[in-house]
C-alpha cells in the first residue's frame, strides 16, 4: 500500500536520504499512458514518486484548467495496483504558497509548435517540474514523447541548469485506432471520438511520403494537413516538421525530424507526433531514390 502525502515539508522529510528514487510527474485522470511510465519507473527505481498536480500556472484558458478530469481515487488505485511507494499530490496552496515570482523560461524552445498557441504554458510546466524536482530529488525522472515539445525543453532544462536528474523519454501509447491516450479524450463526445485518430493518420500519412524519398515539408505537409481537413469537425491549430532539439522548422528533410499536431474538436484540443530518425546507412540528403 503506497503513502499519500500532500505537504512539501512532510515529504522532503519522508525521503531524505533516500537514493535510487524515480519520479513521474502528472496531473492524474491516469490512463495506460502513465500506467506505462509508471511500470517503467518501477523497474528501474528502488523507490517510486507518482506525483498528481494539476498545475494551474501552465493552463493558458481557464475554462481549460475548470473542465480538466479529476479522479483521484481512481488515481490512487491505478497507484497501488502498480506499486509506486508514494504519492504526492499537493494542493495549489502547498506547492504555491505565495505569489511565484520566479519562473523557469526557454523562449526559443517555446516560440514554436503548441508555445505558439499557449502563452506561457511551457513557461508553468517548466517551472513546475523543477519545483518537483527539487522537492523530491528524484535520481531518474519519466516523460511521454506524446508531448514531445514538453520533453525537449524538459530535457534543455537539465542541461542549461544542470540539475541532478536524468531524464527518461517513454514511448506514446495508443488506442487501437492510432488516438494516442490523453486525459483530455474523456471529454470526447462519441461523434468527435470517432474522428480523433485523424491526427494520426495524417502523421502516418507524412511518415509514409518521407519514407518514400519526398524531401519538401511543404509538400508533406499540404498532403497530411489535406486528410485533417477531410473531416469538417475538426479545427487545424499546426502541423509542422522540425528539428527534433531545437524545434525549428525544418524546409527540406535532410536528417531526423518531428512532425508534430495539433488539432481541435469542438472544445477540445488534441496533439500528437511522430519522429522520423533518418534512413540507416543512407544519407537522406542524398534526396529520392532514381
Ligand atoms: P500529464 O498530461 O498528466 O502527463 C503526465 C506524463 O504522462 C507526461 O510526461 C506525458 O507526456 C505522459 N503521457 C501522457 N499521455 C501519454 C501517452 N499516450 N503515452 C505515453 N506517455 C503519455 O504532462 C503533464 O501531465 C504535465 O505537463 C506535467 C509534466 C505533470 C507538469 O505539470
Amino acid at each position: 500500500m503506497h503513502e499519500t502525502i500532500v505537504g512539501v515539508a512532510e515529504l522532503r522529510a519522508r525521503l531524505a536520504g533516500r537514493r535510487g528514487v524515480g519520479l513521474v510527474p502528472t496531473m492524474g485522470a491516469l490512463h495506460a499512458g502513465h500506467k506505462r511510465l509508471l511500470e517503467i519507473a518501477r523497474r528501474e527505481n528502488d523507490f517510486v514518486v507518482a506525483s498528481i498536480f494539476v498545475n494551474p500556472i501552465q493552463f493558458d484558458r481557464k475554462e481549460d484548467l475548470d473542465k480538466y478530469p479529476r479522479t483521484m481515487e481512481e488515481d490512487l488505485r491505478v497507484c497501488d495496483a502498480l506499486g509506486v511507494d508514494l504519492v504526492f499530490a499537493p494542493s495549489a496552496a502547498d506547492l504555491y504558497p505565495r505569489e511565484q515570482l520566479t519562473f523557469v523560461e526557454s523562449p526559443t524552445l517555446s516560440a514554436h509548435l503548441c508555445g505558439a498557441h499557449r502563452p506561457g504554458h511551457f513557461r508553468g510546466v517548466a517551472t513546475v517540474v523543477l519545483k518537483l524536482f527539487n522537492i523530491v530529488q528524484p535520481e531518474r525522472a519519466y516523460f511521454g514523447e506524446k508531448d514531445a515539445q514538453q520533453l525537449a525543453i524538459i530535457r534543455r532544462m537539465v542541461e542549461d541548469l544542470n540539475v541532478p536528474v536524468v531524464v527518461r523519454a517513454v514511448e506514446t501509447v495508443r488506442e487501437p485506432d492510432g488516438l494516442a491516450l490523453s486525459s483530455r479524450n474523456k471529454l470526447l463526445t462519441a461523434e468527435e471520438r470517432r474522428v480523433a485518430s485523424v491526427l494520426f493518420e495524417a502523421l502516418q500519412v507524412a511518415l509514409a511520403l518521407i519514407e518514400k524519398g519526398e524531401r519538401a515539408s511543404d509538400a508533406i505537409r499540404r498532403k497530411a494537413i489535406g486528410v485533417i481537413e477531410r473531416r469538417t469537425q475538426t479545427r487545424l491549430e499546426y502541423f509542422d516538421i522540425t528539428d527534433p532539439d531545437t524545434l525549428t522548422p525544418v524546409e527540406r528533410i535532410d536528417g531526423p525530424v518531428l512532425i508534430a499536431g495539433a488539432m481541435w474538436l469542438g472544445t477540445t484540443r488534441l496533439i500528437d507526433n511522430v519522429t522520423w530518425r533518418g534512413t540507416p546507412g543512407r544519407s537522406p540528403a542524398a534526396g529520392p531514390k532514381p
